[in-house]
């Protein structure tokens, strides 16, 4: 006899079925309170959609048909916070060799070990717009996360996306721009994923703030008592046209898992938002792959397994709890049928299926490092203090290789040129140069003197938060060009100390050249810097950079401004200010910081970055501000701007920005001519039908008769803490009998509608095939060799569409005087817009016009798409 027990469950609406629920506020606009659609059952995945994933799934299915109900429950939660090495474990599958799966930060690099490299942020690779560097940065990732025994990288990162320019994690990600931020994550994913470990795209979604990301974790504001975390309110446009455009792009590129984030998603928790993972994930996006809780962002029992989610992380309810929402009680579920049994065999499918697409079952060693400690030996459960106390924990294994040059490559390719009056730039054998600023020289507590790089001392490489990794060594930028200057002969004063204004008066009197090193950082809201709660207070720059340059322009006429930043600063201050002959944005470089910049200054790298966000006058030009202080006890983050951030914002409302999106300035200088667009006559647009198949039926169900087979076994050691799958103590499967709780629809498990916009991973295939081909010719006009980003841009035509958005770019390497052809496949998704009461899209009749040019401000070359009629077959 089964009778349900229901586990918490905090779904917002529990009523309709799997059905299109275009709901008014929906089309209308992000508004207060909003509500998120139910969408059940949670889609089954079969990797019948996509080759890459069928025989992952065949193995998939046949290793999960010989599990037993407890050994599922050990592959969907984790240990507890701690208990093992890896920030996060499963449970494991001794019985068939199968071990507890490590799931380590970052995305730019090992997490909390040692030996391995600090890559550079997500944003400096951004800057590049280079596919090539992209994918080898994540390869390279990926081969140290291997090797030290990881299974799942916790990145790449696209949420945020970077609503806000102050956001905390930006540049964990890549750009504002939903198209930079997709390639990005694809070239990334399939770089780490090729390597052999699994990539995690998080955080999913709308994700854009730090402060109430965890209700509780900023308690209260002004007297609110915060309940729960901030609710990002969104309407469905923006929603796919923005926001959910790179993890489209992540899901098409393959990739394994998805961490749900801490928000709520109009008003429901994203890991338990059915509209979200059940609807667009695993539906219309078609995601083989699993999807893992944010670490502590596991609400719900049945609720969010019901809903789609997969992994719970790190496992337990509140850290150390020794209580989870799944584990022992996901088992007990499962038994008094509250989630059905295809349900949990789906996510155990899912997860083992991402293990073999990556080839885990060949490239996994085991784990060699601990999180928790950098001492060789340790307590085998680093929380409990139990097991062996002295366990070798860290194998010390160097990971890096010759890692260090791409990290050199990639953070100078980089490097955005800002401003160069009178050719300034490249250096030409100073003979006394100042350094000036402690953004040039060490953080006196070492490199990795503050934890987690939870401060703002030194210069700055990396953000601060677990988007981390530990330093090897850190190459300061005074380190670097002190080295080219013993070879020159030059001398060079270095000043550290941001307060000595009359020093450094009185040193770059005497300068040829005064190199001001300025920064600005954020990082993840459970450290706070300088009153920084991981979002930025304001875009100015830290430790008094503007009064530093100040000083140094009113007394030397020579000042070059090179600043690491998270994202953009207010630089109106000194930026048309004549002495400040050269302005640099060096971004997050990575270990190899000094390297990389002086190979900027002295010329041996021609810059070619662009900026991938844009640079405003004041912060007001960029709309909505980050909620700082809660009104209500569950803050709302209404995204009433839809669409218009960063460039497109400032482009609708006519603001100049200081630099523009896509801007950055070369050694040499290029022009554009000869566009074409050629009409490629792609077939037309088959929209998503039919049905799957129905849910597959259990292999090996589990049986209740024997509830003993389920209990802790008597007389093994019970590790403190520590999550298993065995029934709670007290558990009788009749306990309850509460079907009204359960979402309508939720146990359907007859053939499903094949979604218009679905049908693939990344949705239905025809939105990527190509409409235009279109090329244009890039003359490099000056003398020396320089690399150029050739920028496609499109207007869309419609009354709500933006002026522009980007919808293509290269890095093309151009020879003095040479020119070379820019190409631009235009796919039918980047020329369609989302419709809503289709719920799918629609490329518009209207006439559509394409700009190639050197960045979003400077088109130099412009060509129409006639109107057409609409030939898709609706
Ligand atoms: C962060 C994630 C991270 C996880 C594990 C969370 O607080 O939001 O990005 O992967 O912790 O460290």
């Amino acid at each position: 006899m089964k009778t349900l027990l229901l586990i918490p469950i905090t779904l917002n609406l529990i009523s309709a079925v799997r059905c299109i629920i275009v709901s008014e506020a929906a089309a209308a606009g992000a508004n207060a309170n909003q509500t998120s659609p139910p969408y059940y059952p949670s889609p089954w995945g079969t990797g019948d959609t996509a080759v890459e994933w069928a025989e992952a799934y065949d193995k998939a299915r046949s290793f999960v048909s010989k599990l037993t109900l407890l050994e599922k429950v050990n592959l969907t939660t984790g240990a507890g916070w701690q208990t093992e090495r890896c920030v996060g474990q499963t449970g494991s599958i001794p019985r068939l060799g199968f071990r507890s799966l490590c799931l380590q930060d970052s995305p730019m690099g090992v997490r909390n070990t040692d030996y391995n490299t600090a890559f550079p942020g997500g944003v400096t690779v951004a800057a590049t717009f280079d596919r090539g560097l992209m994918y080898a940065r994540g390869y390279a990732m990926g081969e140290e996360f291997r090797d030290k025994g990881v299974d799942v990288q916790l990145g790449p990162v696209a949420g945020p996306l970077g609503r806000h320019p102050d956001g905390g994690r930006n540049w964990e990600g890549f750009s504002p721009d939903p198209v930079l931020t997709g390639i990005g994550m694809a070239q990334t994913i399939k770089g780490i994923q090729d390597a052999g470990t699994i990539a995690c795209a998080k955080h999913y979604i709308l994700n854009e703030q730090e402060h109430f990301r965890q209700g509780q974790e900023r308690g209260i504001t002004d007297g609110v008592p915060v309940k729960e975390s901030l609710s990002s309110n969104i309407d469905d446009r923006t929603m796919h046209e923005l926001y959910l455009w790179p993890f489209a792009d992540a899901v098409r590129a393959g990739v394994g898992s998805v961490m749900c984030s801490y928000n709520q998603i109009n008003n429901s928790y994203g890991c338990q938002n059915s509209a979200i993972l059940n609807h667009l994930l695993k539906d219309e996006l078609g995601f083989p792959g699993f999807v893992l809780s944010d670490w502590g962002a596991h609400h719900s029992g049945v609720g969010s397994a019901l809903a789609g989610l997969d992994m719970s992380m790190p496992g337990d309810t509140a850290f150390n709890s020794g209580a989870s929402f799944w584990g022992g009680n996901l088992t007990l579920a499962v038994l008094n049928s509250s989630v059905p049994e295809w349900r949990i065999d789906d996510m155990a499918h899912r997860i083992v299926a991402a293990w073999y697409k990556v080839g885990r079952d060949k490239t996994q060693v085991p784990i060699n490092f601990d999180s928790w400690t950098l001492e060789t030996n340790g307590y085998e459960y680093f929380f409990s203090k139990e097991g062996d106390s002295q366990a070798i924990v860290n194998q010390h294994i160097d990971v890096r290789r010759n890692h260090r040059d791409l990290v050199r490559n990639v953070a100078s390719r980089g490097t955005v040129l800002l401003k160069n009056t009178n050719n300034t730039l490249p250096l030409k054998n100073p003979r006394f140069i100042a350094i000036i600023g402690q953004d040039a020289g060490d953080n006196a507590a070492g490199p990795n003197g503050c934890d987690d790089r939870g401060c703002g001392n030194g210069t700055l490489a990396q953000g601060w938060g677990s988007g981390t990794a530990n330093y090897p060594y850190l190459i300061t930028p005074a380190n670097a060009i002190q080295n080219q200057a013993n070879e020159d002969g030059a001398v060079v004063q270095a000043i550290f100390d941001n307060n000595a204004l009359e020093k450094i008066e009185n040193v770059v009197k005497q300068a040829s050249v005064a190199l001001v090193f300025v920064s600005s950082d954020s990082g993840e809201g459970y450290i706070t810097v300088d009153g920084n709660i991981g979002d930025r207070n304001n875009l100015t720059l830290w430790h008094g950079g503007e009064q530093l340059v100040k000083t140094a322009s009113a007394n030397c006429n020579n000042t070059i401004v090179i600043m690491h930043t998270v994202g953009p600063v207010l630089v109106d201050a000194f930026v048309d200010d004549p002495n400040v002959t050269a302005i640099v944005w060096a971004g997050l470089p990575g270990q190899e910081s000094g390297n990389s910049i002086a190979d900027i200054l002295y010329g041996r790298v021609n810059p070619g970055g662009k900026s991938p966000f844009t640079w405003g006058k004041k912060r007001g030009d960029y709309g909505p501000e980050i909620i700082y202080r809660a009104e209500s006890a569950v803050p709302q983050a209404n995204f009433e701007e839809g669409v218009y951030i960063d460039y497109r914002a400032f482009d609708k409302a006519s603001i100049d920005p200081v630099f523009e999106f896509g801007f950055g300035l070369s050694y040499t200088t290029f022009a554009y001519s000869n566009l074409q667009i050629i009409n490629v006559k792609a077939g037309p647009y088959v929209p998503g039908s039919g049905t799957t198949d129905p849910a597959p039926e259990t292999t090996n169900p589990a049986s209740d008769e024997d509830l003993d087979q389920y209990r802790f076994p008597d007389g093994a050691p019970r590790i403190k803490s520590y999550i298993y799958p065995y029934l709670p103590e007290d558990a009788s499967v009749n306990a309850g009998n509460d079907t009204d709780s359960i979402p309508t629809g939720a146990y359907d498990t007859s053939p499903q509608p094949i979604l218009p916009a679905g049908g693939a991973p990344g949705g239905n295939p025809s939105l990527y095939d190509v409409l235009y081909h279109v090329t244009a010719t890039v003359t490099n006009t000056g003398d020396i060799t320089g690399e150029e980003v050739a920028q496609l841009y499109v207007s869309l035509g419609g009354p709500d569409d933006p002026p522009v958005v980007l919808r293509g770019f290269e890095r093309l390497s151009i020879g003095p005087k040479g020119t070379t052809t820019f190409a631009v496949d235009l796919t039918r998704r980047d020329l369609a817009n989302w419709d809503v009461v289709k719920q799918d899209w629609v490329v518009s009749e209207r006439a559509k016009t394409v700009y190639v040019g050197s960045s979003s401000r400077k088109l130099e070359l412009k060509g129409t798409i006639p109107a057409v009629k609409v030939v898709e077959t609706q």
